[in-house]
Formats: structure tokens, C-alpha cells, sequence
């Protein structure tokens, strides 16, 4: 593989520049992406292999980035486990929505082939065209976050009915949750067989639980996949937000790299947790909306801040690229950590 600064940054090789690559990369900021939206709606862009393909490339084209990340949305599989889902201006709905054991009963874990998960097609497909060129990211959400849609039905602020759930039916949400890991260990073992090079795992609704409630229903299911993955020989990133005070079990688990939101100090977690745990992030993607200046300053300071860049570090955002961020932003932070080898040659670091 022509550039595989990305794999070594994983297996906590040391490396001459941070690798980088963005959450959300591909997406509505991107002018190519909407006119192509403009046209497909994003639940038949996902399902469609050549068009999600395309999509997964303009990021890659542009920047080039040190990784692709496959275009897909993490909600699929809850989709094909037989929930209606619909994506509208608000994000997405889930109409027929999980209330009790018997609507457990009738999901479906759907077995993990190209008709069921077009991704796979177009992972692929990703192969073929890009393969040799940078690694191709697989994804899919933790069990729990799928969890929490799949009982909430939307995007909400603090997920009331999905945690009422936990608290008022733990028997059933575990068997919810149980059921939502076999689908995902299939699924990401096929992405896997299909030639994702890496795996991303993301636990956007960590930091609502207390610690005790994610261990409870969070973090065996987490452990379960991660552990049944290992055989694979695949890196695994898991992201979480809000997640500080979840960190001390997060960093026992098994996976490559920890991508962190902005709220997490990366040297602190260093500090703690030793260059053992790889660690992706976290500029706010709020800093993406500002202008090439302060979007170079701040990636720098970044990098800086995190001692031994050098092994086992990913620059990337704290969550997701911005609708409305602009897209010479998206460059400049980029290009910067690129620059970056040269400079810290030149600081003798
Ligand atoms: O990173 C990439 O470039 C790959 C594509 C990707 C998408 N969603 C495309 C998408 C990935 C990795 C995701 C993950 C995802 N999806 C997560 C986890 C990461 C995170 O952001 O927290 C979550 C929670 C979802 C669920 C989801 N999908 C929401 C809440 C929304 C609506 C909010 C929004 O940004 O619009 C989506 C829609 C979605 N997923 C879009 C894209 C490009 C926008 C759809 C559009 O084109 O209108």
C-alpha cells in the first residue's frame, strides 16, 4: 500500500507526521456531495454501491486524506434488522420504534452479505479502485448507541426514553443488546472480508450513562464484539464523546486507538494511559467554521500538545465535519498536519 502511514500510526509504529483523516469527511460541506444529494436521497446513496463509492472518494480526491472511510450511515443495520428508518431535514426517524420484549422477538438478526449491506459492495469496490493506494475504514456504531436509537427514534437531546428503558426493563434491553451485537459482529466482519483495512466503532451516546450504567449495559456488549473481532487482525478505533469519565474502562478494552472528543485533554489521557492506547482526535469541529488561520494555529497546537505524536496518534476532529464548514478550511488543517513532518524535523523534535 502506497501510503499506509495510517496502519503504522495503529500498530503504534513510529511515524514521521501524524496520520489524518476526518470523521464525516464525506458529506453535505462538500459542493460535489450535494449536487449529487441533490438528485439521490441519502438512504438510496448509501444503498447504492457505485454512487457510495463515489462519494466515499471526493473527501480522498480533494485532501488526500490518509484514509478512506466508506460511505454509509451507522443506523443500516438497525434498518435491516427490521425497523422502518427515514432520514428527513431533522435527522434521523425511526417510526416503528422498540417498546417491549415482543417487539425484540421480532427483529431479525439479518445474516451479512452484499444484497442485505450494499456497503459491503461498495467496500469492495473501494478496494479495487483505491486499495493500494490508502487503507479503506469499516464501520459501524457500538451496541449501545445503536441502542439508543433504536428505542429514542431520533437524534434527542439526552435520550430520555431510551435510558427510561434501561432502568424500567434492564431484562429486555439486555436482550436488545445482546441482539444488536450479533448483527453488528456479523456485519463488521463481513466489511472485514470485503477489505476494510481498519474498523470504527462509534459510540456517539457513551457519556450519557454513569459509569456504573455503561458497565452494566454498555461495556460488556462493547467487550463482547471487540474480543469476538480479534481473530480478524483488523485495528479497531472506538470513538465516544463525553466520555471522561469512562476512560478508565474504555482504555482496557482491546481496540487500537481511542478517537476522543474535544473536551478530553489528549495529553492528560497520555499521562494516564501511557502510548499502550493509540489515540485519534480532537479538534472541535466547531474550529473548522473560523477561517485558515486559526484553523492552522489551533491543528499545531493540537499535535504539539500530544508528547510522542510520533507513536500511536491520529489527527482528526472530535466528532463530526460540520454541515457549513468550509471546505478550504477542511484544507488548511490538512495540509497543516502534513507540513508537519518538515517542521518538526526542522525543531530538531
Ligand atoms: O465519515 C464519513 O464520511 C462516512 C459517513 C458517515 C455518515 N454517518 C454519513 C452521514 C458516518 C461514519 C456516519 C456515522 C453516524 N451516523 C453516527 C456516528 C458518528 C456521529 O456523528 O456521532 C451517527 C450518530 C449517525 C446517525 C446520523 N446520520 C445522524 C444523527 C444524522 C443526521 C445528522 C446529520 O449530520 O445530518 C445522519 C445523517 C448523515 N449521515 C449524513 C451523512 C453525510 C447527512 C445526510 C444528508 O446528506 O442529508
Amino acid at each position: 500500500m502506497q501510503n499506509d502511514i495510517l496502519l503504522k500510526a495503529l500498530n503504534h509504529e513510529i511515524v514521521p507526521r501524524p496520520p489524518v483523516w476526518l470523521m464525516r469527511q464525506a458529506g453535505r460541506y462538500l459542493p460535489e456531495y450535494q449536487r449529487i444529494r441533490s438528485e439521490v436521497g441519502f438512504l438510496d446513496l448509501c444503498n447504492n454501491p457505485e454512487l457510495a463509492v463515489e462519494v466515499s472518494l471526493q473527501p480522498y480526491k480533494r485532501f488526500n486524506t490518509d484514509a478512506i472511510i466508506v460511505f454509509s450511515d451507522i443506523l443500516l443495520p438497525a434498518q435491516k434488522m427490521g425497523l422502518e428508518l427515514a432520514f428527513t431535514d431533522d435527522g434521523p426517524r425511526i417510526n416503528n420504534l422498540i417498546s417491549s420484549e415482543a417487539d425484540i422477538k421480532r427483529l431479525q438478526i439479518p445474516l451479512a452479505n452484499e444484497e442485505t449491506y450494499p456497503t459491503l459492495t461498495a467496500i469492495n469496490l473501494l478496494k479495487k479502485v483505491a486499495g493500494e493506494k490508502v487503507p479503506i475504514i469499516g464501520f459501524s456504531g457500538a451496541p449501545w448507541t445503536l441502542f439508543c436509537y433504536m428505542t429514542e427514534g431520533y437524534s434527542s437531546a439526552n435520550f430520555n426514553r431510551a435510558k427510561t428503558f434501561l432502568y424500567a426493563n434492564p431484562q429486555a434491553a439486555h436482550q436488545l443488546l445482546s441482539k444488536i451485537t450479533n448483527t453488528l459482529f456479523l456485519y463488521l466482519t463481513m466489511q472485514v472480508n470485503s477489505g476494510a483495512n481498519i474498523l470504527q466503532i462509534f459510540d456517539t451516546w457513551a457519556g450519557i450513562l454513569s459509569l456504573e450504567d455503561y458497565k452494566t449495559f454498555a461495556l460488556p456488549y462493547l467487550k463482547h464484539l471487540i474480543s469476538d473481532l480479534m481473530p480478524l487482525k483488523t485495528p479497531i478505533i472506538l470513538y465516544t464523546n463525553n466520555s471522561h469519565h469512562l476512560l478508565s474502562k474504555l482504555s482496557m478494552l482491546k481496540v487500537s486507538a481511542l478517537s476522543l472528543d474535544w473536551r478530553c485533554n489528549l495529553q492528560d489521557v497520555r499521562d494516564n494511559f501511557g502510548t499502550n492506547i493509540g489515540i485519534q482526535g480532537n479538534l472541535d469541529p466547531t474550529i473548522l467554521l473560523t477561517d485558515q488561520t486559526i484553523v492552522r494555529e489551533k491543528t499545531k497546537q493540537m499535535v504539539t500538545a500530544v508528547k510522542n505524536w510520533q507513536v500511536g496518534y491520529i489527527c482528526n476532529l472530535g466528532h463530526g465535519v460540520l454541515p457549513s464548514t468550509p471546505v478550504e478550511n477542511v484544507h488548511a488543517m490538512v495540509d497543516t498536519v502534513f507540513e508537519f513532518a518538515n517542521e518538526a524535523v526542522l525543531a530538531g523534535t
